[in-house]
């Protein structure tokens, strides 16, 4: 495919730290986002927008000259990084983005006390109002003339309607990579946001959303708070004279590069390290950032009835939790690790004997030894109060082919995953402890046939394959 692309998200593929002698060191950005783009984005001739996320980052923009970066050592296309005032990127990225527009998406407010729109948000929503538009105007002055530019994420909700506003000329896509919350819930955030946020998105040719479910609850929003006209079976929102269509791309997993990296040798020192710690024990493996939306809390407490519901699977059964920070900027979040901590604690304290320890919770990230523990799964759970797609019910299934996968009805990956998984409501911590029992004493034959499936829906849209179809329906 020709032509320039310029991509455009908060986050970008490098990140940098800065040592206490001055030097600064490049590493890959993290996270599902980035991970997936990158993996695109060498086949492309692309320029990548993101912030500086850190001094380091800040750092490293003040070196270069117009903020583009040398990135010699990493594949992923050219980099321009904004340096966006602290104060202003602190309430875009903390305040506004992560704790109000993804608790919306999520439906993780607790009403009585949260959301509080007061005039220290007013004064936040003009930061991220003025982040939006340093992302439109650095796309504004890049793109050449009629390129395509695709814009991701609720960090980046207005830059549409931005750009439209000054680069009639450009192709300009938005994608969601989180849920969309229905308009009963969207209707928590203050009416004139409402409409700036919808309208933002609206100023793309294109919305894409993980799967049909997020879509549909974006055009109900749509309708409901704008009045526009939509039309499902087409799937195009017609508002103030323009139409936009929307788009459906989940994403799966390039199945051929995740086994490529799963079977490195240091995957397989900690595959071996980890049977040296369980022995012929079965597994129970969950890995999540330690996000409010993942549910943590409710799995273990879920992995807690089990153990008290069937003392014949003590010392048969080890539970490997995976919680990796995130977002500890954020009080709830910190809070959130320690309430996980404690939980994991209460159970060890409960069950552990001499020689079982019941639960294995780590918190420090660590990809080989994550790809390790999918290798050895025998059960995989994943139980998101709500999730945009959620890869970890993706490549686990692929990972470990004979495990069974518990998965929250939830998470976006249901919609493909369908009932080759354990569906559970996310809530009910008892038919999810259930569940673990009925994937403990599934037939192997059971397992095997759904894994199959499992395996191929997970690797049917690989991201080349996500990114290729978007740009093509760009045109
Ligand atoms: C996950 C979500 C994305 C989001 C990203 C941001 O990958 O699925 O929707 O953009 O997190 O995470 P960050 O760590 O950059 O706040």
């Amino acid at each position: 495919m020709s032509g320039p692309i310029l991509l455009a998200s908060n986050r970008g593929p490098v990140s940098f730290t800065l040592s206490d002698d001055g030097s600064l060191t490049m590493r890959r950005g993290g996270g599902g986002l980035v991970s997936g783009l990158s993996e695109v984005s060498r086949d492309f001739d692309l320029l990548w927008i993101c912030a500086a996320l850190s001094d380091g980052d800040r750092g490293a923009v003040r070196l270069a000259p117009g903020g583009r970066l040398d990135h010699a050592g990493f594949d992923t296309g050219a980099v321009r990084m904004l340096d966006i005032p602290p104060a202003t990127f602190h309430r875009a990225y903390n305040t506004v983005a992560n704790s109000t527009l993804w608790f919306v998406h999520h439906l993780l407010y607790d009403t009585p006390n949260r959301p509080q729109f007061d005039a220290r948000f007013r004064r936040d929503w003009e930061s991220y109002q003025a982040y939006n538009e340093a992302f439109a105007t650095a796309l504004g002055e890049e793109a050449p003339h009629e390129a395509r530019v695709m814009v991701q994420d609720y960090h980046l909700s207005l830059v549409p309607a931005m750009l439209r506003g000054e680069r009639p000329d450009l192709r300009v896509a938005h994608f969601s990579h989180t849920p969309w919350a229905p308009p009963e819930y969207f209707s928590l955030l203050p009416d004139d946001l409402r409409v700036e946020l919808l309208e933002g998105i609206l100023g793309a040719d294109r919305a894409g959303f993980l799967t049909a479910r997020w879509a549909g609850a974006f055009m109900d929003c749509c309708e409901t708070v704008l009045g526009a006209r939509v039309d499902r079976a087409h799937r195009t929102v017609t508002h103030g004279g323009r139409t936009t269509r929307i788009g459906v791309h989940p994403l799966g997993v390039d199945g051929e590069a995740l086994w490529a990296r799963a079977s490195e040798p240091d995957v397989e020192s900690h595959m071996a390290a980890l049977r040296d710690q369980v022995g012929d024990r079965r597994l129970i493996v969950r890995i999540d950032r330690t996000e409010l939306s993942k549910n943590i809390v409710r799995g273990l407490s879920a992995y807690r009835e089990f153990l008290a519901a069937h003392p014949e699977w003590h010392g048969r059964v080890v539970h490997l939790a995976f919680a990796y920070p995130s977002r500890h900027d954020l009080p709830e979040y910190r809070e959130y690790t320690a309430a996980v901590q404690r939980c994991a604690q209460e159970i060890e304290d409960e069950y552990a004997t001499e020689d079982w320890s019941p639960l294995i919770l780590n918190v420090n990230d660590d990809y080989p030894r994550s790809l390790a523990a999918y290798r050895l799964a025998d059960v995989m759970l994943v139980n998101p109060i709500r999730d945009g797609m959620n890869l970890v019910a993706k490549e686990g299934p692929l990972l470990s082919p004979g495990s069974a996968l518990i998965l929250s009805r939830e998470a976006g990956a249901a919609a493909e995953l369908g009932e080759n998984a354990l569906l559970v409501n996310p809530f009910d911590i008892s038919a999810t402890a259930a569940a673990i029992h009925r994937s403990l004493i599934m037939p192997e034959a059971d397992r095997v046939r759904r894994g199959a499936r499992l395996s191929a829906a997970a690797t049917a849209l690989p991201p080349r394959r996500w990114f290729t179809d978007q740009l093509s329906a760009l045109g």
